[in-house]
């Protein structure tokens, strides 16, 4: 984990936030490598589960919302956490974890009561060895004030989940698209959760960004959708190169439920700090539809066109967080590996050395669709005018297409393991043969192989490489 989280700041893809005033408390910024992959991971989303389905529409809510619809939510009242304080160094905890950590099962199913009597039977201490405070909820929603007026009347909050959005708009959706249900709404932006506890870099944080289908049924028919749904979501796992070893479906104890849903399966990854949530599935049923019909006065049933029939339909949650999702792509794309004489292309360079005395690249072997920079220009040598030319040329003509970057500092192999590091696919190099024969050298990131390839069936070659 400390080696990703070092070469994510080396290779600019995730930055701490405001570094150069120290940071702050688990704030991270996405650099230039970092937002493509983010924007490569959130618009291929969108193309499979908005785009590429005729039963989906999409939108994209306000981050701050009426205050009633967190009440009729629930998260006013039930969005809560439970939080300790050490006496003597006032640092904050979550319970749950504590009593977690300290081999407690099922801790967030606990009330209050419970917990406060189990710190006392396990003489439970913070992690600094100090008493701790009696237990009490702490609600995670940031508030802020609408307008110059800072009141109670004027207080919102900043949304900590996109689906309500969707619930919200539902009768508007229904009213102006053909979507009849079985279909869904999807949504990708930024949430906020006040967590009393953040860390291990970008798993928890208290800014992230989520994206959630709330997909409309038949309540006859949520077990059915519930299990179409698990499987869309392990083949869109698969499409992003995460190991299915890795990969556990937890069905989330009766007790454990949150305060919406019926059935919940969280699906786990073996993160390096243990095995930890990546995405929920949530079987919502018609709770939120009709708390929000209850507490608007809005009739937002559904119309059967066949039928005739009202109802409110029920509702499955995919849920997918963005940057959980960056972790564990980060955690398997990074390679270390030896490269010996054999494999290497005699043009390469290395900087390190392993303890067997080979040496060793580093290489993020994303998935094509999903690395920053596709493809990398070369001229064999920054001074050659010719060369320059010819590698800017063919420079210009790659970028129309894919994400491209032109790279003339240093020698070859050092370039070559530059793009390694950052998960470019092919590197293409113009020398003094391309002068002569209009041909390239074509590398392959993750065999290191090269060939020789005609200038004119660049296209195709590329074409073949990056959409297999
Ligand atoms: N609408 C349902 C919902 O928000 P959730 O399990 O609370 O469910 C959904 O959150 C997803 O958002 C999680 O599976 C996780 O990927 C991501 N997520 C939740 N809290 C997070 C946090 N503090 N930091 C980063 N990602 C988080």
């Amino acid at each position: 984990m400390h080696k990703v989280v070092a070469w994510s700041k080396r290779r600019g893809f995730i930055y701490p936030g405001s570094d150069i005033y120290g940071g702050l408390a688990n704030s991270w910024d996405y650099g230039p490598l970092g937002v493509e992959i983010k924007r490569n991971i959130c618009n291929e989303w969108w193309k499979r589960f908005v785009r590429d389905r005729e039963d989906m529409v999409g939108m994209d809510g306000a981050l701050i919302m009426n205050p009633r619809v967190w009440e009729a939510s629930g998260h006013v009242e039930g969005f809560n956490d439970p939080l300790v304080e050490d006496k003597k160094t006032h640092e904050r905890y979550r319970l749950d974890h504590l009593l977690e950590d300290a081999g407690v099962k099922n801790a967030e199913a606990m009330s209050l009561q419970e917990m406060s009597e189990k710190i006392k039977e396990l003489k439970l201490k913070s992690p600094k060895g100090n008493e701790l405070t009696e237990p009490k909820m702490f609600n995670l929603m940031f508030e802020t004030y609408l307008g110059p007026v800072k009141n109670e009347e004027n207080k919102v909050y900043l949304r900590p989940e996109t689906a309500q959005a969707m619930f919200v708009n539902f009768k508007n959706i229904i009213n102006t698209t053909r979507q009849r249900v079985p279909f869904g709404i999807a949504q990708t932006g930024k949430a906020f959760r006040n967590e009393i506890t953040t860390g291990n870099f970008i798993f928890r944080l208290r800014e992230f960004e989520q994206m959630e289908i709330e997909y409309f049924v038949k309540e006859q028919d949520w077990e059915k959708q519930f299990e179409y749904w698990l499987k869309e979501m392990h083949l869109w796992l698969e499409h992003l190169g995460i190991s299915k070893d890795k990969i556990h479906d937890l069905e989330v104890p009766k007790e454990e439920l949150a305060h919406y849903s019926k059935r919940t399966v969280d699906i786990e990854y073996d993160y390096p700090f243990g095995k930890k949530e990546l995405y929920g599935l949530a079987y919502r049923t018609d709770f939120d539809l009709k708390n929000h019909m209850e507490a608007s006065g809005e009739d937002i049933r559904y119309t059967d066109t066949e039928t005739g029939e009202k109802y409110v339909p029920h509702v499955i949650e995919p849920t997918f967080g963005v940057d959980r999702t960056i972790l564990a792509v980060l955690l398997e794309a990074y390679n270390e590996e030896e490269v010996n004489t054999s494999t290497r292309a005699s043009t390469e360079l290395s900087r390190t050395s392993s303890a067997q005395g080979g040496d060793i690249r580093v290489v993020m072997k994303f998935p094509k669709w999903l690395s920053p920079v596709k493809v990398a220009v070369f001229p064999l040598l920054k001074k050659d005018e010719k060369l320059t030319k010819k590698a800017r040329e063919i420079f210009e003509n790659v970028r129309n297409t894919y994400a491209a970057e032109y790279d003339e500092g240093g020698a070859i192999g050092k370039r070559y393991r530059r793009h390694d590091e950052i998960g470019t696919p092919v590197c293409i190099t113009v020398d003094h043969d391309t002068l002569e024969d209009d041909t390239v050298t074509m590398r392959d990131r993750d065999s290191m192989e090269q060939k020789r390839v005609k200038i004119e069936e660049l296209k195709d070659e590329l074409s073949k490489i990056l959409n297999s």
